[in-house]
């Protein structure tokens, strides 16, 4: 229903879209008022409209009443000539108010110069509107039937078109809140890219002085390894030293190309072979805590992009870890879905609570202590999975595990 300039505002913006709207309603009244007095020769008129309670018609515009402040008008149903028009969704048609003692009495404030008068509603749908009103004809004479029927017609079609105007109005004034909620969003996003972007700039760094310094450390443990005799004790540990230090070059290596932008594109991994070798690299923290792995994967699964995605899978059993302490099971199962594969991880650790499961992917989110984790692995993983186009979700329950998914979709 309209909504009048009675109607209270619920914010500062609803009051400026009020205001705009009764502008245009009012100017738009105003214009089709004259119209109806021209038409059929009338110098003064009216139009009301319904508020939105429907308990009370509101004066909007008036033409050629000079007296009267037009916001201090309100008629309830029922009350005066227009609120019984409005009541009964009849069109009056008064010839002489004089002989017509029962409209006399309800008349109570009639002002108008002439007896003759012509009120009718005006519907949309079924549903009232408000209440056109036509009095004093310039020649003097009374309305007649022909002058009722021009009024009934502009009274059907300001109907029509004052409710398409509110809807238009109203959808707009949605569309608007709508526009504002997403531009909301996408300052959220921009925030956190930009958030995420300064500490790509410092891990990536982090991560640059770290590798500096590691070529030349594999180039002396080389040298040491080529003087020393094959069954040296020493020659074993730094072996091992050796194979430690390849494995922290890969993984150096990954970051850089992540956070430098450098492309792998060009080279490709296995799958299995990215889990098999996460899992290698957590290997120590199975015995430590007493998990045990499961492992189901199909056939044949093929190489997909080397985007990082080993990075993903060690941060995910790293964390599935961390989350069974007291010992449990990490079940990793890779399916084909949709033209894509899935990798999941289950374990049945601690869980995570609810109202934490939309912050875990945000940088530096974390619920470990100060030296156990930076609350950057699922934020990373995130990113890596965007690159190939593919998503990461939990599914998980506080006291019974958790359940990491990958979807990586195959691009060809
Ligand atoms: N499998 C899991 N079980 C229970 N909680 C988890 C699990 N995986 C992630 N979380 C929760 O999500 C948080 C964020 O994980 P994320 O890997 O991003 O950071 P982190 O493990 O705290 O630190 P980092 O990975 O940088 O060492 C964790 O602190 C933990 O609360
Ligand atoms: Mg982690």
């Amino acid at each position: 229903m309209i909504k009048s300039s009675h109607f209270s505002p619920k914010s500062n913006n609803m009051h400026a879209m009020n205001s705009k709207r009764d502008n245009r309603i009012k100017e738009f009244l105003s214009l089709s008022l004259e119209r109806c007095l021209k038409e059929v020769g009338a110098q003064t008129g009216s139009i009301f409209l319904l508020e939105d309670s429907k308990k009370e018609l509101i004066l909007e515009v008036a033409h050629h009443i000079s007296d009267i402040p037009l916001e201090s008008v309100r008629k309830r149903m029922g009350e005066d000539i227009v609120g019984v028009v409005a009541l009964q969704r009849k069109s009056l048609l008064v010839r002489d108010i004089g002989k017509e003692a029962n409209l006399k009495r309800i008349n109570s404030s009639r002002r108008y110069r002439s007896s003759s008068f012509i009120s009718v509603p005006m519907q949309a749908r079924g549903e009232l509107v408000g209440v056109i009103n036509i009095t004093d004809k310039f020649d003097g004479t009374p309305f007649d039937n022909n002058d009722l029927n021009t009024v009934e017609r502009i009274a059907n079609y300001l109907g029509i078109a004052i409710h398409s105007l509110n809807n238009y109005v109203i959808e707009q004034y949605r569309l608007n809140e709508q526009l504002k909620k997403e531009i909301a969003e996408l300052k959220d996003s921009i925030n956190q890219l930009e958030k995420f972007a300064s500490i790509g700039k410092m891990i990536g760094g982090f991560v640059h002085e770290v590798n500096n310094p590691l070529d030349g450390i594999i180039r002396y443990v080389n040298l040491a390894l080529d003087c020393l005799d094959e069954d040296s004790l020493v020659k074993s540990y730094l072996t091992e030293a050796k194979k430690g230090l390849n494995r922290l070059v890969r993984f150096v290596k990954v970051i850089l190309d992540f956070f430098w932008g450098l492309s792998l594109k060009d080279k490709e991994i296995n799958i299995v072979e990215a889990i098999e070798e996460a899992f290698l690299m957590r290997c120590n923290c199975f015995s430590l805590y007493n998990i045990k792995v499961e492992k189901i994967f199909p056939p044949n699964l093929p190489n997909i992009p080397d985007f990082g995605i080993k990075v993903v899978f060690d941060n995910l059993i790293k964390n599935a870890c961390e989350a069974m302490k007291e010992g449990g099971v990490l079940k990793v199962t890779v399916l084909w879905e949709n033209g894509g594969i899935k990798i999941i991880f289950k374990d049945n650790g601690v869980g995570i609570p609810k109202e934490i499961q939309a912050k875990i992917f945000e940088p530096f989110f974390t619920t470990k202590s100060m030296g156990e984790g930076a609350g950057l692995g699922l934020a990373i993983s995130r990113e890596i999975i965007n690159r190939y186009q593919g998503k990461i979700y939990v599914k998980s329950e506080l006291c019974k595990g958790s359940e990491f998914t990958v979807y990586i979709p195959l691009i060809n």
